[in-house]
């Protein structure tokens, strides 16, 4: 089976077992439908960024939007491992699985449409077939294994562990610091053209005094 065909078909499956979990009836079938949709999900995520997207990197297809794809799956993860740490009957039950049925509904919609159409035109079929098996046989060992909670809360753990590596290398890629610049000195001031009182003839100085006071109430006589 060609690679993107089995990544369709998980995706209708998962699509399927949302539709199983709004439909339970009582809390004990909505526990069984919810392992179920989580194992699915976490499996299919595994797939999909430790071969499928490592894949269509390699053949150097659309490699912008298989980073987004890849962080759409990490929120994916933590969503689904968020659902693991309440109940059915609680409350933030039925808003954590509307918030992962619309994250993982937009990955269908985005990567299904451009991604996996891409990869199906620009891979060929020899390839295709080949990434197929990997990921068969990857499924087969991580059905296997179980322990989803487990391996969600691994992944986002070896993905925040990862985060000091990169801080450091970004101090330490940092230009050495320059000296601090100088205030330049403010230019001196030129001195005023403009006449003063005390530069102006005696003659011109009682009009200017005019000029201010014009429009005042003439100042009161002492006499
Ligand atoms: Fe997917």
């Amino acid at each position: 089976m060609k690679a993107t065909e089995l990544l369709r078909e998980q995706h209708r499956e998962i699509e399927r077992l949302f539709q199983s979990v709004q439909a339970a009836e009582d809390e004990a079938e909505k526990a069984a439908a919810f392992r179920e949709l989580a194992a699915m999900i976490a499996n299919h995520s595994a797939l999909e960024t430790e071969i499928f997207y490592p894949a269509a990197m390699e053949a150097q297809i659309l490699t912008d939007e298989v980073r987004e794809a890849e962080e759409e799956h990490a929120a994916v993860d933590f969503t689904l491992y968020r659902l693991f740490q309440v109940q059915p009957e609680d409350e933030t039950f039925q808003a954590r699985v509307m918030v992962l049925e619309e994250l993982f509904t937009r990955h269908v919609e985005d990567r299904e449409e451009t991604l996996l159409s891409q990869v199906e035109t620009s891979m060929g079929d020899t390839r295709l077939e080949e990434i197929g098996e990997q990921l068969k046989a990857r499924m087969q060992v991580l059905q296997r294994r179980g322990n989803v909670e487990g391996m969600l809360a691994q992944r986002i753990g070896s993905e925040i562990a990862r985060r000091p590596a990169r801080r450091a290398r970004t101090v330490q890629e940092k230009p050495a610091r320059r000296a601090p610049v100088k205030a330049k000195k403010a230019p001196a001031r030129k001195p005023s053209t403009k006449p003063t009182a005390r530069t102006m003839p005696r003659s011109q100085r009682a009009n200017a005094a005019n000029k201010t006071t014009r429009g005042r109430k003439p100042a009161r006589s002492s006499r």
